[in-house]
């Protein structure tokens, strides 16, 4: 077994050469819930924000970022430790005020926010809203003066340099995201000539899974820089800075965990040098993770329902692919295909002895899972997982395609499963046309 599972297996247990998630085996969860589905592990929630929070110093809040999974009951959990939420859609914004979150706890980020996605939140009394342009300002203001509000406003700033090292880069270049450093005295002129609009900060978010502790550290070295220099230009201040998410977790063979305690030690030698300036006097701190803290904590499963040889290659099909998982079919903005975490979930007790490629029921070479991939000997009717698939799972995936029946969702918490979102149903997909 590689010694990425090996590490990722500690989450979990083995039972008779069997994974439990939870305390509960993956064969009971498959036999109560049908396969595919995605199975959740409450203590691995618990840990990992617990690692997150002590990592970072108090004065720093932290706000679940929703599109990472939005069940109700991960967003209900993360609500129940006191974070607040970043959202990116008035979809999301529902399903936050449908998990109890109260809005002024709400933070809305993400391009091309629309008018009637800012006229539902400004009127619901959202939090703070990051603007990602100069038409979103003035949009804002348009929209807060005919509501007789005042909108609360940060400017998402697309950094002059980038966070090396995040897979998926959205900063330090020409983007779609934010508003670019070199034009942020224009952009606060502009909030401050907009009636109904209050600045209150700023947002930098460059990248997501970002595994070195260094490139985040210096990420945020530059939020402090910017908000200091922006709160001595305005001799006030700037009530949030928020320094977005894109913590790692590790996925592919070569891939090491973050390191948080050094993540801890360079956070506190820069609060160590903020603490004491006038300039960060009041202002709240904020992270917006989502990956981290979900990721580690999901198993896709899902039943082989046919091996064939192909021209000397096994092909194991399995009942869902990347209809349900497009991450672990490496079609989620991966430049190079790698197979993400998956192992036989069965026969843990038997050794690995064929190649194989792990395939999902969709009429694409796409729908791979996983390449050449070394397993006990498959046999239909055995389970296959794919770790790390608490976060961007079944919430980016394609689920339309081909019409299969969306995956239910399953949190297993003090051994015992319960579903928190039910399977899709054949009706469903009829849903938009009767
Ligand atoms: C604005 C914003 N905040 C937070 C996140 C969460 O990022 P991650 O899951 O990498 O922590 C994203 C992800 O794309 C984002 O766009």
């Amino acid at each position: 077994m590689d010694d990425l599972l090996n590490r990722i297996l500690q989450n979990f247990s083995i039972a008779g050469g069997e994974l439990e998630i939870g305390g509960v085996s993956s064969s009971l969860l498959a036999r109560d819930f049908g396969t595919p589905f995605f199975a959740y592990d409450r203590e691995v929630l618990e840990s990992k924000w617990k690692l997150l929070r002590r990592t970072f110093p108090p004065e720093f809040g932290i706000c679940y970022s929703v599109k990472a999974n939005p069940t109700r009951a991960f967003i209900q959990f993360f609500l129940t430790k006191g974070c607040g939420l970043e959202i990116a859609s008035s979809g999301e914004f529902f399903q936050a005020i449908d998990a109890g979150c109260s809005p002024v706890d709400i933070l809305f980020a993400g391009p091309g926010k629309s008018v009637s996605d800012l006229e539902l939140v400004l009127s619901k009394n959202i939090g703070e809203i990051h603007a990602e342009s100069f038409v979103e300002i003035e949009r804002i203001g348009d929209i807060s003066k005919k509501l007789g509000v005042t909108a609360n406003v940060a400017i998402r700033v697309n950094p002059n340099q980038h966070a090396q090292g995040g897979a998926m880069r959205m900063g330090g270049k020409p983007t779609q995201f934010g508003i670019d450093e070199e034009l942020l005295d224009r952009a606060l002129e502009t909030i401050a000539n907009t009636p109904h609009v209050e600045f209150r900060g700023i947002h930098l978010f460059s990248g997501t899974q970002i595994l070195d502790h260094m490139v985040l550290l210096n990420q945020y070295k530059k939020g402090f820089e910017l908000a200091r220099s922006i709160a001595n230009q305005l001799q006030c201040p700037l009530q949030t800075v928020d320094f977005g998410g894109g913590l790692g977790i590790p996925y592919f063979a070569n891939d090491h965990a973050l390191d948080m305690r050094a993540l801890q030690n360079g956070l506190l030698d820069l609060m160590a040098q903020v603490r004491s300036d006038k300039n960060f006097e009041g202002t709240r701190f904020l992270i917006e993770p989502g990956r981290y803290l979900v990721g580690d904590a999901g198993v896709y499963i899902a039943r082989v329902i046919d091996i064939k040889v192909s021209r000397n290659k096994k092909f194991v099909v399995i009942d869902g692919g990347m209809n349900h998982h497009l991450a672990a079919s490496g079609n989620l903005g991966q430049v190079i295909k790698r197979n993400f975490p998956v192992a036989v979930l069965t026969k843990f007790n038997q050794p690995a002895e064929e190649i194989v490629n792990i395939v999902g029921p969709l009429c694409t070479p796409l729908d791979t899972i996983a390449r050449d991939i070394r397993i006990p000997v498959p046999q239909i009717g055995d389970l296959v997982g794919v770790f790390q698939s608490g976060a961007y799972g079944r919430t980016s995936s394609p689920m339309s395609f081909l019409s299969h029946c969306s995956p239910p969702e399953v949190l297993i918490e003090n051994g015992t499963p319960r579903l928190i979102r039910r399977r899709g149903t054949i009706d469903d997909l009829f849903i938009d046309m009767r």
